[in-house]
Formats: C-alpha cells, structure tokens, sequence
C-alpha cells in the first residue's frame, strides 16, 4: 500500500518504519528539515531499541526499485503520491488541554492537496470528537477525504516490540465500507489475536485511547499513594505490591511506586481528558486525584535529599549530587516530563551541584538545562562513576539496566557521604546495608549508615 505518516517523531518513525518493513512504500514526511535531512543521512533522531535496523534495511536501495522507506520535507508531494494519509504530529499540553495546532496544519495541508478519494488516519492523540470534527472540515471543503481514529498505543522503550505485536489495533470509522477493506489489508500482519483489530466509531477510538492512558496513571498514582502510607508504617512497597497485584482481577502491571510518572503523554492525557468531563458535566474527581497524587509524588525524591542535607536555611550550597537517570524511564532518550528534571530543578536552586548520567538522555538533557549547565549548576558526564566522583549523594531517577547491580566497594571509594535516594526501588535493602550505604528508596523503610 501507498502510505505517508505525517509526524517523523517518535510515532510516525516508528510506524513509518514498521509498515515499511511488512512491505508497504512509506513516506515519512516532517516539517523539521534537518530531522528529514538526518534521516536520508542515516541518521536516527531518536533512540528506540531495535528502530536503528529495521530503518537501515527498509531504506537501502537495490537501485532498480523505490526503497519501502522514504522520508521527505515536502508534505503536499509525499500526501498525493499515497492512498492512505496518518497524521502524527505532535498534541503538546497547553496547561490544561491540548494544542491541536500542529494538528490543524497537518490537516489544511492535506486540504489543498488532495482532490481525489483519501483516508486520513489520525494517530495524533486528540481530545475525543475531534475526528469528527476534522470530518466535518473535510466535508465542508466538498473534498472526498475519510478521516478515521487510529490511535496510537505504543511504549516508549518498547516501541518496535509494542508496534508490532500490539494488544488491540482501534479503527474509529463511520464510513465502514470504504475503510475495513483497507485496514483489514494493512493490519493483517500485525494481529495476533483473533479479535483485536477493532473497528468502533471515531468518538469511541479516541475515548478508548485517552481512557486507556487515564487508567495506567491512575494506577500509578494508587500504587504511588500506598507507597507513601507503607513507608510510614514501616511496611515495603515490593512486597505490598505483589500482595495487592497477585489478584488476578487486579495484575502486577502498572503498580510500580517510583518518583511519579512522566513522559510526553499521560502528564498531557489525563488533564485533558479532565477538562473534556467538565466541558460535559462530569467532575473529573479520578482524574484530578491522579495528577494531584502525582504532582506532589514528583517532589518526593528531591524532597527526601533536601531533607537529609539542607540547612536551616533549607539550603544545600556547597553540596555536589550524582544522578543517574534523565530519562524519564529506561530504554529511551526522551526526557519530556521526567521526574528527574524536577530533582535537578528542586536541588540546585537550593544551590546544590548536580552530576548528571544516563545511558541515552545526556544530550537532549544538555539541551534543555542549558543555563544550568553554562552555570556549571549541572554537569552531564560520561558515565555512571564519574557521576558520583565526590559527591554528597547519588539520586536515581531511571530504571536502566545498567544501574542495577553497580560496583558498590567502587561507589564507596567515590562518595563523600555514602548517601543513595533510590527512586526506583533498584536495590535489595540488605546488601545495600551490607556495603554500608544509608539508603532511601520509595514506599520502602530507609536504612540509616552503619556506625
Ligand atoms: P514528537 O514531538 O516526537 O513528533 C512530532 C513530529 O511532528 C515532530 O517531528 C514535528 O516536527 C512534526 N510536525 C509538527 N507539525 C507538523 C506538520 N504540520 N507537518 C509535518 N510535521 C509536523 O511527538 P510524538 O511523541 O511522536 O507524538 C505524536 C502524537 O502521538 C502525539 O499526539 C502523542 O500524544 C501521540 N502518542 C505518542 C506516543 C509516544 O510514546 N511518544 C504514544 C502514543 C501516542
Ligand atoms: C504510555 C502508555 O503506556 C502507552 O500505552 C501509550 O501509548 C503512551 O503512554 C502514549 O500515549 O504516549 P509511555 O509514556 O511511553 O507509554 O511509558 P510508560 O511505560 O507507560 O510509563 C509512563 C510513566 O509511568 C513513566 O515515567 C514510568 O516510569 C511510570 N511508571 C510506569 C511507573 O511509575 N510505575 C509503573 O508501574 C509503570
């Protein structure tokens, strides 16, 4: 099938690249040249496991055919050369709601390009109705252009894995006829169950989609909420949470307490959906619970060190910390919303000195705390020991492998203070114990140094 993705983010990249590799001919197209110029240099704009490859073989030419993989700055061209159009462009909060303007620019380029029958997939998260709304714009410019929900279900980390053996597959349609012949077609290498390719109405897709991320931060910010209290009461998190997660109805999923959640997604879903109930009547009490859990969930990993090292003043001059992990989870290089941005922020305008390490996340890090770093407030470096070299102590933030079975006689010989704020609750409190490091972790009971 003949496809352009508009969006070469994270999601257009990535389905981009997975539809290419089941052998359709995409094009990938982004108002972003120099992304477009990265990517017809082999360059990949973003980290996601296993994407480097699949990208590298679906471009390579054999110099008699077109590669299944193109990416293109001209969006008008690439929309007329295909049958199937999918937006994903980006829907970034704007406080309270989401800005569909990158959306709607999308959308009117679509509008002056096409004149013959088109389906346009939005894959853009979006406010439920908003499809219909597009419809609506279609109709009313006489173009003969089927807008359908396609929303987008894919886990950063495990983007490739999670495209291509998704859970469900949602068509949102009110024109069946003209749209399950193709998506049946399209989808077929990609359903692994019998049934879950869906085909519902716009409205339901998009419900589904906002729905579905509501209800993993909800069960966060729950899980998140019982850390706290377990704390208190000198009881583990861990163990609660198989308790709790060993009811079937209930599943161990989704119920790891950690520093909040973050990411470019649920902290812009779930206010938006929030705001879409109140627009309709709905107090939105379960969503409010879940941002405000998680609004304060954030600032108890910064909190935690500014208590341990704070002065009368609740100041922390002359304190340098290790931190390891920007990203805001592991296995990616996207830091939108991490919580360790607010352990950066929390501790050095109390005027601490941060040493910052993580895998992946180091440059767009660089780049978002750019005055900080010419202030030489914070120092990304190079790997995790340098990251502790002299410090009063280390926070963790992301879960990366590779931070979960340090050296710890190395770690010892570095700190200043043995000090560790585990906001992942990455090591065994015993053998923590044993190497003589007070330890802070989430939901957990903190161990103070042996003496
Ligand atoms: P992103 O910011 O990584 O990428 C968006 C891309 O769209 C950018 O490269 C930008 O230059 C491009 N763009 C903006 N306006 C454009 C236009 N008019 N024409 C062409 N290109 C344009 O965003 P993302 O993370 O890929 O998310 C895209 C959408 O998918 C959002 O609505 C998001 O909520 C949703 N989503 C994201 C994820 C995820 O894990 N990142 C998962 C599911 C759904
Ligand atoms: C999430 C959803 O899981 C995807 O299904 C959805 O497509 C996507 O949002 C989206 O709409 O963009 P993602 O943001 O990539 O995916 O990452 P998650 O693995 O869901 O994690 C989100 C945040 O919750 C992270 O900060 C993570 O550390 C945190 N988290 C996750 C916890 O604190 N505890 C957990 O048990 C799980």
């Amino acid at each position: 099938m003949d496809i352009s993705i508009i969006g070469a983010g994270y999601v257009g990249l990535i389905t981009a690249a997975c539809l290419a590799e089941k052998g359709n001919c995409v094009i990938n197209c982004d108002i972003d040249e120099k992304r477009i110029n990265m990517l017809n240099n082999g360059e990949i704009p973003v980290y996601e496991p296993g994407l480097e490859d699949i990208i590298t073989m679906q471009m390579a030419t054999d110099g008699v055919n077109t590669p299944n993989l193109r990416f293109s700055s001209n969006i008008a061209e690439s929309v007329k050369q295909s049958e199937l159009v999918y937006v994903a462009v980006g829907t970034p909060s704007n406080g309270e709601t989401v800005d569909l303007t990158y959306l709607w620019e999308a959308v009117s380029t679509i509008a002056r390009t096409v004149n013959d029958k088109k389906i346009v997939a939005i894959k853009s998260t979006v406010p439920p109705g908003t499809s219909d709304k597009l419809q609506r714009y279609f109709n009313t410019l006489d173009k003969k252009v089927i807008v359908v929900s396609n929303p987008e279900f894919l886990v950063e980390g495990k983007a490739v894995e999670s495209t291509k053996k998704p859970d469900r597959i949602l068509v949102g349609t009110n024109h069946l006829g003209d749209a399950k012949p193709v998506f049946d077609e399209l989808y077929n290498p990609f359903v692994v169950r019998e049934g879950s390719l869906m085909y519902m109405s716009p409205i339901e897709a998009e419900l589904s989609k906002v729905g579905a991320n509501a209800m993993l931060a909800a069960r966060i910010s729950m899980i998140n909420e019982i850390a706290m209290l377990a704390e208190r009461l000198g009881a583990d998190i861990l163990k609660v949470r198989r308790g709790i997660g060993s009811d079937k109805r209930i599943g161990l999923q989704y119920l790891f307490a950690g520093p909040g959640f973050g990411g470019s997604c649920f902290p812009k879903d779930v206010p938006m959906l929030a705001k879409l109930m109140q627009e309709n009547d709905v107090m939105p009490y379960m969503l409010k619970a879940t941002i405000d859990r998680n609004k304060v969930q954030k600032k108890v990993l910064p909190y935690k060190i500014i208590k341990r090292f704070c002065d009368k003043e609740g100041r922390l001059d002359e304190k340098v910390f290790g931190l390891w992990g920007l990203a805001f989870k592991a296995d990616t290089d996207d830091i939108r919303e991490s919580p360790a941005l607010d352990v950066v922020e929390e501790l050095t305008k109390r005027g601490a000195v941060i040493q910052a390490y993580d895998p992946k996340a180091g440059k767009n890090a660089s780049e978002y705390f750019n005055e900080l770093i010419k202030s030489e407030r914070l120092k990304i470096v190079d790997n995790m020991y340098q990251a502790i070299e002299g410090v009063d102590g280390l926070a963790i933030a992301t879960e990366w492998d590779s931070f979960k079975s340090p050296n710890f006689g190395r770690m010892l010989e570095r700190m200043r203070t043995p000090t560790i704020f585990d906001g992942r609750n990455l090591f065994d409190p015993r053998i923590v114990k044993e190497n003589y490091f007070e330890y802070y972790p989430i939901g957990r009971p903190a161990i103070a140094a042996e003496k």
